[in-house]
């Protein structure tokens, strides 16, 4: 019940319940990862079970698929998809311009290929999450495991060029192993502090051998929603600001 519901765990379901509003029938949704998303999953199973709300949801890892399947959504791949309506995600940072760090949960490469195949990108966020400058949060970077450390060495090469507010960069482990995600990858976390241009640090970074792809989203998301921990909520747009 909502009343036993940890202060951020409420603002992060006031915002998934909101962003779920977006969702009408017919539409074809891709279905962020992580805890927020996992919010969003859960309110659009609800509308499905009660309301018959008609959608086909593409999940952005194995977790989000199983939970979706489990709430009784439709779950397609993007290639059965084709286009889609509208994703909606959560971030671990954004900024005023909606430009985005994802990737904490290890799921940015699918997150990022099924924004972009998307009319429309929605974030759900608690407060926390907006920052005047991206970097305080690990950037995370996924890598092929060929060539792994001459990678990370490359990319602390990139670095040295970039005006960024530190260069440290680890790779990401589960207990003694390197963390492994859906696509059989690694991810090397950038400790970077403050990024000053997040456009060019992507590029720099994708030019990179081995990168698979950079958990920066730029000019990918349209609208962010905050919830907050009284039932509030904020909507957030590139050109107006806080609404
Ligand atoms: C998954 O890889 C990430 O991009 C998540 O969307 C991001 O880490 C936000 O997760 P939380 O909602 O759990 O903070």
């Amino acid at each position: 019940m909502t009343a036993e519901l940890s202060p951020a765990d409420k603002a992060k379901s006031v915002a998934a319940n909101r962003a779920a509003e977006f969702v009408t029938d017919g539409m074809q949704v891709g279905l962020g990862t992580g805890s927020t998303a996992a919010w969003l999953v859960k309110r659009l199973g609800q509308r499905v079970r009660d309301e018959g709300l008609k959608i086909r949801g593409v999940p952005t890892s194995t977790r989000t698929a199983v939970q979706a399947r489990e709430e009784g959504i439709e779950v397609i791949t993007l290639d059965e998809a084709g286009w889609l309506d509208l994703t909606i995600d959560g971030a671990d940072e954004f900024d005023s311009e909606l430009s985005l760090i994802k990737g904490g949960g290890g799921a940015h490469l699918q997150e990022k290929i099924v924004a972009r195949a998307s009319d429309r990108m929605i974030v759900i966020a608690d407060a926390a999450k907006k920052v005047a400058t991206l970097g305080a949060f690990p950037l995370p970077v996924e890598v092929l495991g060929f060539g792994l450390k001459s990678t990370q060495k490359l990319i602390e090469a990139a670095l040295a060029d970039m005006d960024v507010g530190g260069r440290g960069t680890a790779l990401r482990m589960t207990g003694d192993a390197p963390f492994v995600t859906d696509e059989g990858n690694h991810i090397i976390d950038l400790h970077l502090q403050r990024i000053g241009d997040a456009a060019a640090l992507a590029v720099a970074l994708n030019q990179v051998p081995g990168v698979v792809e950079n958990g920066l989203f730029i000019e990918m998301c349209d609208l962010v929603i905050v919830g907050h921990a009284d039932g509030a909520v904020d909507l957030h747009q590139v050109t107006q600001g806080a609404a």
